[in-house]
């Protein structure tokens, strides 16, 4: 861990032009600097960098922020990562935290698990590669199968001899704990307390964790014996979450980024012909169903995945859930199915990288051709089951976060039934409501460990969407999160009730409104903005910015920053009322203005509802109950009226 005091400094001390300087060559525009934006490809540059902000964006494709989060973006490092980098380029010591014994005891072993698996690969290779029956045993099985040498070095593949602890013995005279070869799975133990080697008599795929180190092996026997489990892994540890890693991915991920995609496979030997074949970008779930760690891993590197499935159907269906999972971290997913019997590993055997290329983009469909056709062909003529596998993919549709991709997702699963449109849409709304409900309550947004960044928050990430159904007020309490992020700690003038004037902060003032009566932020991100504002304690504008443009949370830091450098967030007001000369003046009636839309909102809302009771009730309900709705519609359109006043006055009084 870096101390605190040292990232302060790190990030005060970084300049923005500087740090992006040394990738975009910049130039002046009034008090901006502006260049090629570094993340998509364009002819006219709309990369801006502002230095008095410190902050850059790209208004073609939205990326940006502060130096740290640019080099985290450009860079796909972590967010300790980045700070660690800034300090080099800064020559800026980084005071590593200091930890506790038991954190140090734990970081020790971590390190020597680590230390002990680099052990293991390197004993492993040299077997392979030096001594006979590795050669003549592992090698040439590799050889048959059609394995380069340079691919079997890249990958560091290896072979454990066929006796029973030749590596255990080796390990233990070099000086290598007992404990840490049985936490590793290495070895394990025998009644009597020997030790016997995991992987003996199996060649060895070493698994790298995405900065390259040795986390795990997978051992698989060269004969073909029903007995025993074609592969043995490493078992979890302190340091393996099978879960969180992605076999290859080490190897994969800047071609993932070259070609902004990347092909999932069922396994190790998938990966390596593929690789072999010349296509890079390849990662396998090792034989399980994919994880949302492992997604997010490579959302790092792209949002674009395409899933290749062996050419016969039985592991088909199981992995279809998986595709869910994908669509719902937001994944754009393509779906190839390949001949049958043929797996990615001999049918990337049979012909060069372009030719599998070329099968691949004639061949992969999208992921409602791919799930329809599989489940028509076993509906048939049946319509109750056709009416199920509708559902099923209304379901798929519900659960993609973004609301165009679900839009043209639902144009094309009504041609392909030849349904209408419009009754398909309103299914996957409803189900899309279900979904974020039962989401929202789970959300939990405190996330401060060193893995901030991985852990991205669980919300989906298109806000606007999210909220267009489940927050009526969404954009009335942006607009105020928005104020309060750029003005917050602004002063104003308040009234109090006897009409005595006095001066506050744009967010007091907010706060205490808002607490007059009895509201409060509906959006989770809102309230947590709210709450944390609150502990800040921020006295100037600046500190509120730099808060959370740093937040540990990226969810966070990627929304404050969408919000103060939007264009368009707040600008209704801005071109309505140019006529208001002062800034205290306009912001005075900024802030006004959008509290009274909030709680318009919020009257509009139960008015809304009030009437549909009270159309559902006619006939149905006495007339007492009738009259005491309807009175209690009035009072609502009252308060309405009240608020649409204050408004109406606002704007008289304030031209
Ligand atoms: N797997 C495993 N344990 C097993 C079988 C499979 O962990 N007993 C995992 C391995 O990661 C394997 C993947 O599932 O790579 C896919 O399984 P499979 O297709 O059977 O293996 P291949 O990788 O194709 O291996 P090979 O081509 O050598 O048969
Ligand atoms: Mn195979």
């Amino acid at each position: 861990m870096i101390d605190q005091v040292t990232v302060d400094r790190i990030l005060q001390t970084a300049q923005i032009e500087d740090v992006v300087g040394e990738f975009v060559s910049l130039r002046k525009r009034g008090v901006n600097m502006i260049g090629l934006c570094p993340f998509h490809d364009e002819k006219t540059p709309s990369f801006t960098v502002s230095p008095a902000k410190n902050i850059c964006k790209c208004f073609g494709c939205g990326k940006g922020g502060t130096p740290v989060n640019f080099i985290m973006e450009h860079e796909h490092l972590s967010y300790y990562d980045a700070l660690r980098y800034l300090a080099k380029k800064y020559n800026i010591e980084i005071v590593e935290k200091e930890i506790s014994a038991e954190e140090l005891n734990k970081r020790n072993e971590r390190e020597s698990l680590f230390v002990i698996n680099t052990f293991a690969q390197t004993y492993f290779e040299d077997v392979l590669w030096k001594q006979d029956e590795g050669r003549s045993v592992g090698l040439s099985y590799f050889k048959e199968r059609g394995f380069r040498d340079d691919v079997i070095k890249k990958f560091g593949l290896g072979y454990s001899l066929e006796s029973y602890d030749s590596f255990g013995r080796v390990a233990l005279e070099k000086g290598y704990k007992r404990d840490y070869l049985l936490k590793t799975g290495l070895c394990t133990e025998r009644q009597d307390a020997s030790l016997v080697d995991r992987f003996r008599g199996r060649v060895i795929f070493p698994v790298h964790t995405l900065s390259g180190k040795i986390v795990a092996f997978g051992g698989r026997i060269l004969k073909t014996d029903e007995k025993t489990a074609k592969y043995l892994n490493s078992p979890e540890s302190e340091i393996y979450h099978k879960s969180n890693e992605l076999y290859g991915l080490f190897f994969a991920k800047q071609s993932i980024v070259k070609y902004d995609n990347c092909f999932l496979v069922e396994g190790y030997t998938d990966v390596l012909s593929m690789y072999q074949s010349g296509i890079e970008n390849v990662v396998s779930s090792s034989g399980t169903a994919l994880t949302p760690g492992q997604i997010r891993l490579i959302r790092r590197f792209t949002s674009n995945i395409t899933v290749l499935y062996d050419g016969d159907a039985a592991g088909i269906k199981a992995s279809i859930r998986g595709i869910d999972l994908l669509l719902e971290e937001g994944m754009n997913v393509k779906v190839v199915l390949l001949p049958q019997g043929e797996d990615p590993d001999s049918f990337a055997k049979k012909q060069n990288a372009s030719d599998f290329i070329q099968f691949i983009e004639k061949n992969q469909t999208d992921f409602i051709h791919f799930k329809s056709h599989l489940l028509l062909e076993e509906a048939g003529k049946d319509v109750s089951k056709k009416a199920k596998l509708i559902a099923d993919i209304v379901q798929s549709i519900a659960i993609i976060p973004d609301a165009i991709m679900r839009s043209v997702y639902v144009k094309e699963c009504a041609k392909q039934f030849e349904m209408n449109e419009n009754i398909l849409f309103t299914e996957v709304n409803k189900r899309r409501i279900l979904l974020l409900e039962s989401q929202s309550k789970q959300t939990n947004f405190v996330v401060e460990s060193e893995d901030a960044d991985n852990a991205i928050s669980e919300l989906p990430s298109d806000h606007s969407t999210v909220n267009a159904f489940l927050h009526y007020t969404f954009l009335q309490e942006q607009n105020l999160i928005a104020c309060i992020l750029r003005n917050g700690a602004s002063k104003i003038v308040g009234q109090d009730e006897n009409k005595a004037e006095y001066i506050i902060s744009v967010f007091d003032f907010i706060l205490n409104d808002l607490a007059v009566d009895d509201l409060d932020f509906s959006y989770s991100l809102h309230q947590q903005i709210c709450n944390e504002l609150i502990r800040l304690r921020a006295s100037n504008q600046e500190q509120i910015a730099f808060y959370f443009l740093n937040h540990p949370n990226k969810e966070i830091r990627d929304y404050v920053f969408e919000l103060i450098t939007d264009k368009h967030t707040l600008s209704k007001v801005h071109q309505k009322y140019k006529a208001i000369e002062s800034e205290q003046d306009r912001l005075n009636y900024q802030v006004t203005k959008y509290l009274l839309d909030f709680k318009e909102k919020i009257v509009d809302y139960y008015c809304k509802e009030l009437r549909d009771k009270i159309k559902q009730s006619e006939g149905k309900v006495s007339d007492e109950e009738m009259f005491s709705l309807l009175q209690e519609l009035n009072r609502y359109n009252a308060i309405r009226n009240i608020i649409m006043k204050q408004s109406g006055e606002k704007t008289v009084i304030k031209i």
